[in-house]
């Protein structure tokens, strides 16, 4: 995986602890061993994106097996485009503290050995990349947005996207051709049983897929199954949702006293590709030494 650097644009090379371009941009590594490559006038607060009460009830949450499920399924997606490749490149953007990302890598790794370690994740939120790094040392993590990825043009096979915002126009220069974008999103009953406790009616979430332009349309399939929930994951679920943020503190109290949820988790699994290229623009890349 090669970072490119967000000042210029060019590939960045880690010279000892530093990531440096040809341009003499550098961005050190951290001791935990991720990248900061969000530049200060691109955030647009002090600490964009989940912070560590979040992502701390998110892994405790994960961690407790809860979305097995979709891991595993996004497994099997990650190990059939992989194709068993060695050389192949797959991005997580917006990973969080690392959970799928980690997971999925590890998981690779055993059914294919030799697979260089070329899982990586982004996040905007330093202590999500704190964390990832920390937890998953094989995968390389950059502080960055997606907005912007730190990836040079038509490099990855893969880009995930599980809960995370994502922005096409960068997608489509990041995929090389022919390459996927694989989003989860909630379907209209995810966690229902948890919303009707903070909304009084909540509304279902939103199913049409996305068209995304530059890329063909998406391949779907969900997933569904019961959830049980009990003793404070209750108040970890609820924490690493938005629907937190958007109730009043009366509320998060009756929910963070809860010691039991029976609720339904309910994905959609969306699978885009970038076109493949046609002969003569293959011909011509072929040409320009790719
Ligand atoms: C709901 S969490 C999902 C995390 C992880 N994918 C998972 O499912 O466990 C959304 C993540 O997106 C990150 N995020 C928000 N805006 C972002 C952006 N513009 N670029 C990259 N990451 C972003 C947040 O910091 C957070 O970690
Ligand atoms: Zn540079």
């Amino acid at each position: 995986m090669y970072w490119r650097c967000p000042v210029c644009a060019e590939r960045l090379e880690l010279v000892g602890k530093s990531w440096r371009c040809a341009n003499r941009h550098g961005f050190d590594q951290a001791r935990e061993g991720y990248v900061n490559l969000l530049l200060g006038h691109r955030r647009n607060s002090q600490a964009p994106g989940d912070n560590r009460m979040m992502l701390q009830s998110r892994r405790a949450f994960l961690e407790q097996g809860h979305y097995q499920p979709l891991l595993d399924r996004l497994i099997d997606c990650c190990h059939d485009l992989s194709d068993g490749r060695a050389d192949f490149t797959c991005l997580d953007a917006g990973c969080g503290e690392g959970y799928y990302t980690g997971h999925i890598a590890e998981a690779l790794r055993e059914r294919n050995p030799s697979m260089a370690s070329s899982l990586a994740g982004i996040d905007i939120s330093r202590d999500a990349a704190r964390m990832a790094a920390r937890r998953y040392p094989a995968l390389h993590i950059a502080v960055a947005s997606s907005a912007e990825l730190p990836v040079e043009d038509h490099r990855l096979d893969l880009i995930l996207r599980v809960f995370a915002p994502g922005y096409v126009t960068e997608v489509t220069r990041a995929l090389r051709p022919g390459g996927h974008y694989l989003t989860v999103t909630p379907a209209a009953m995810h966690l229902y049983e948890l919303r009707e406790k903070v909304y009084d009616t909540p509304r279902p979430h939103d199913e049409t897929p996305d068209t995304l332009p530059g890329l063909e349309p998406p391949r779907r399939e969900s997933l569904s199954f019961p959830l049980r929930v009990l003793g404070e994951d209750v108040a970890r679920l609820f924490e690493m949702t938005p629907y937190y943020w958007r109730a009043d503190r009366e509320k998060q109290a009756e929910i963070a006293r809860m010691t039991r949820l029976d609720t339904h988790a309910a994905f959609h699994i969306d699978l885009y590709q970038a076109p493949r290229l046609r002969h003569s623009e293959r011909d011509s890349r072929r040409g320009c030494g790719r």
